[in-house]
């Protein structure tokens, strides 16, 4: 057998009402005083409101941090993270999307930089991109999401705006969280378009890990796999009844899963060209995979028929399809491109917003993601990414 690594976040809660363990949980952790980091979405939509009882009732004091944006910045960590400081917290819990979830993994490192009662900097996170830069400790850390997609409660990234659409990435073990929980009851309410995207986000991630160039491994296949035949069980009835706790539920796993197999195996030219629409037109980061996917499949399919064989007989178990190399990029991509169609999710760049003087731009910004082409399971230059988005247009 090959040889590989594999991490993943220490324990993880799956279970409906899970968050009523927090005050437990902070015990355990010995967290005092707690600091929330969230977005106003899950504030407004009175998601906080179970866990802020729990917590007076167990006498946990905490405050709650709720200016997390899309696509957060750099300044909204350094801000919730003094935040922190000047109520004294000692432990985060991060509650909301991938946006929150990476916030606040940032902040339980920034929380002990410079000593509790010093003020943290613009100038303190620098040294912190980049791939295993991060060498001291971090506070006690839970995540908790409230979208079944990004995976971002088992994966050692953060990612945070660092320019007008520049990204950057910190990558390490460190903040993968002590606690997961993932508990269905507070994705009750997330509108049926964003089910939609983020579940298809979690099944790209799928996707992507098993066919991933460099570092597929068992491990990941065995998740990605799972995930998949999770995520295309439940997705349509999550999207079509979006109260139906089972079917949350098990999205809000199977994107666990595939958080844990592209953690491990990392995802390549889908999300490399999904960024730049994501960067320069605000297309959410589902959605803009999902406009994307079914071109870059077929532009990888000598490369990566055989894998999407496994997976289509996968995703298509129930139909008695017969995959073989090659029909299955086809069959893959359409399953797609209906799904799409299905959750009225436009499929076409022109019906974002997308100009088609500006595919060259995309096609540059696609080129710069290198640490996600890589790992593509087909070589792709600014020709063939520019050749995609116009099929995609
Ligand atoms: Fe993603």
């Amino acid at each position: 057998m090959q040889s590989f690594e594999f991490q993943t976040t220490n324990r993880i809660f799956n279970e409906i009402g899970g968050l009523s363990r927090t005050a437990e949980i902070c015990g355990e952790l010995e967290i005092s005083n707690l600091l929330i980091v969230t977005d106003e979405g899950v504030f407004n939509h009175g998601l906080l409101e179970d866990i802020k009882s729990i917590l007076k009732q167990n006498k946990i004091a905490f405050e709650i941090f709720k200016d997390v944006e899309a696509d957060p910045s750099d300044q909204t960590a350094i801000n919730a993270a003094n935040f922190g400081k000047e109520h004294k917290a000692n432990g985060v819990l991060g509650i909301g999307g991938g946006s929150a979830m990476d916030t606040a993994k940032v902040v339980s490192i920034l929380l002990l930089n410079k000593g509790a009662n010093t003020q943290v900097h613009l100038e303190d996170l620098s040294p912190l991109y980049g791939v295993n830069q991060i060498t001291k400790p971090r506070s006690p850390l839970i995540l908790v999401p409230t979208t079944a997609g990004t995976g971002s409660e088992v994966t050692p990234i953060s990612i945070l705006t660092t320019g007008e659409t520049t990204k950057s990435g910190i990558v390490s073990s460190v903040l993968l969280p002590d606690i997961a929980i993932l508990d269905a009851s507070l994705t009750l309410g997330l509108p049926s378009h964003i089910t939609a995207s983020t579940g298809i986000d979690a099944m790209v991630h799928a996707i992507e890990a098993y066919t991933s160039k460099v570092k597929k491994n068992p491990y990941s296949d065995m998740l990605a796999k799972h995930a998949l035949l999770i995520l295309s069980n439940n997705i349509e009835t999550a999207v079509i009844n979006g109260k139906n706790l089972t079917a949350r539920q098990n999205m809000l796993f199977g994107a666990c899963l595939a958080g844990q197999a592209f953690a491990n195996s990392p995802v390549g030219g889908v999300h490399a060209l999904a960024y730049p629409l994501g960067g320069h037109f605000h297309v959410s980061h589902g959605l803009s995979n999902s406009l994307v996917l079914p071109h870059v499949m077929r532009f990888n399919e000598s490369h990566a028929s055989r894998m999407y064989c496994d997976l289509a007989e996968v995703i298509m178990a129930d139909n008695m399809v017969n995959c073989t190399v090659t029909n299955s990029t086809e069959i893959l991509a359409n399953y797609f491109l209906q799904l799409a169609v299905s959750f009225d999710l436009p499929i076409k760049l022109r019906q974002v917003g997308v100009d088609d003087n500006f595919l060259s731009v995309l096609a540059e910004d696609a080129m710069k993601q290198t640490r996600l082409l890589v790992n593509n399971p087909k070589e792709m230059t600014y020709e063939d990414a520019l050749r995609i988005y116009q099929k995609a247009y």
